[in-house]
């Protein structure tokens, strides 16, 4: 008996070199004792600097872990049925924390928030309330390789790549937006809505308030939707601000456009609380139509009331807050800074970021020829001759070869200086993209491989292809 299309055919959205990557990794994962030799996981987006502060307050409010509240046991009313709706407690404090993360100059009312398994639900659960099969979203490249799984695979949803290059530090521009839709329109598909994630991965920058304004203005002529996936909110350690897209929506007078219902947040614990594992994520968006169906979808992905109300008394905990968002922000920023530093010793420069838990790397001088086999060509030197998991622009579909993403809160301190010591010596000593006399192919022409309109429209989910 064959399996569905889902299960076969449509599986190869984990085929991507991001994917593959982390496979790799886990066949020969370093380990300072028993596995020195063995690959640096550089390619996870996960943030382990502040676990000694959560540490402190469970071990501080031992309650909360232990199914009570004020001393007695709340075992029953945790283990039965809960709805949909989540959790009153938690939904306020989630509320006010998303709002303590943004500088308190948005609030946010509990009644348009839906919690999800995730941002990774919620991303998917958007999608499939303002998309139907075949629709297309905008997406600027480049973008995290998780989305070609999370907002095609279950959907049928297509994205198109809104293109943006080194020439302007990867903006965003009208130019490009408006070749995305008509791209779109070219391959018929219908333009639902445009996706943002900012604080943006891979690029570890903030989209700037010219941006922001240049979105929305987007989307009001264009009638379509907006996402603003900020799951990074909380990690931006300067110098640029962090705008959300709720603060300029709030700022914005859109008389009778209905903008504001069209304009959508994603949010998670997973990287700003470094909690991926408690699968925590939400929707937000202005629209009760939304929420309401985003509600019942949630079904499908629940947050348990265990982890709600673990989360409740610790993101109620205003003083506890305060101090790990500080605290989490200077160690972040003293990781990047470390990186940063050690790559250009190395001789390898990265953009200029304020965010996320990467940088991105500037390596084109190192490819033999600026094409995306030899920045395959170079990834795999680094992962399998330097043991160095990085993520190739390509599986975030930069279309300018050369760039990777380089994780770097996932990881000791002294790992972190065993992966530049590594790559500094390898940058040294191997000639990777060099040819037979020594000479490294410098990326002087501006040899950016433009995707043609099949290459993009046609590894897409191609839902009615059966
Ligand atoms: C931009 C972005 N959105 C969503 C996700 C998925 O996050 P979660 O673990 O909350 O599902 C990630 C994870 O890396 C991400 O970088």
């Amino acid at each position: 008996m064959t399996l569905s299309f889902k299960a076969t055919r449509d599986s190869r959205v984990e085929n991507s070199s991001y994917f593959v990557g982390l496979q790799e990794y886990e066949k020969n994962p370093y380990d300072e004792i028993h596995n020195p030799g063995g690959i640096i996981q550089m390619g996870l987006a996960e943030n382990q600097l502040s676990f000694d502060l959560l540490e402190t307050w469970l071990a501080e409010n031992p309650d909360a872990s232990r199914f009570k509240r004020n001393g007695e046991s709340i075992f029953r009313e945790l283990a039965l049925f809960q709805d949909y709706h989540g959790l009153p407690a938690f939904k306020n404090a989630l509320v006010r924390f998303m709002s303590e993360i943004r500088g308190n100059k948005v609030s946010f009312d509990p009644n348009k928030l839906v919690l999800t398994a995730g941002a990774t639900a919620a991303n998917e659960t958007l999608i499939f309330c303002l998309a139907d099969p075949g629709d297309a979203f905008l997406l600027p490249t480049p973008y995290y390789p998780g989305f070609d799984r999370d907002l095609k695979w279950r959907t049928g949803v297509e994205i198109v790549p809104i293109q943006s290059t080194s020439s302007n530090g990867f903006r965003i521009t009208a130019p490009a937006l408006e070749e995305a839709f008509q791209l779109a329109q070219a391959c018929n598909l219908k333009v639902k809505g445009l996706l943002v994630t900012n604080p943006s991965n891979p690029l570890g920058t903030t989209l700037s308030r010219k941006e922001l304004d240049l979105l929305v203005n987007f989307i009001n002529k264009k009638g379509i939707h907006l996402i603003s996936d900020e799951i990074y909110a909380g990690t931006v350690f300067g110098p640029a601000k962090f705008v959300s897209i709720m603060e300029v929506l709030q700022k914005k007078i859109l008389a009778n456009t209905g903008i504001r219902n069209r304009v959508h947040m994603v949010y998670s614990l997973s990287k700003d609380m470094g909690l991926p594992g408690f699968r925590v994520g939400a929707i937000y968006s202005n629209d009760q139509s939304v929420v309401s169906a985003a509600t019942k979808m949630s079904s499908f992905g629940l947050v348990s009331s265990q982890t709600q109300c673990l989360l409740s008394a610790m993101l109620s905990d205003k003083k506890f807050t305060k101090k790990y968002v500080a605290e989490n922000k200077k160690r972040l920023k003293s990781r990047h800074a470390m990186l940063v530093r050690g790559l250009k010793m190395a001789g390898i420069s990265c953009l200029e970021s304020n965010s996320g838990l990467f940088c991105w790397m500037d390596a084109r001088h190192l490819l033999r020829s600026q094409t995306l086999e030899a920045e395959m060509e170079l990834w795999k030197k680094i992962r399998d001759v330097v043991r160095l998991n990085i993520s190739p622009g390509s599986s975030c579909h930069c279309v300018e070869p050369g760039w990777f993403r380089v994780c770097f809160a996932n990881m000791s301190e002294e790992t972190l200086n065993l992966a530049i010591q590594r790559l500094k010596t390898s940058v040294d000593t191997i000639s990777f993209g060099k040819d037979s006399n020594g000479f490294s192919h410098k990326s002087t022409e501006n040899l950016i491989t433009k995707y043609s309109v099949s290459k993009w429209a046609f590894p897409l989910s191609r839902y009615n292809e059966r």
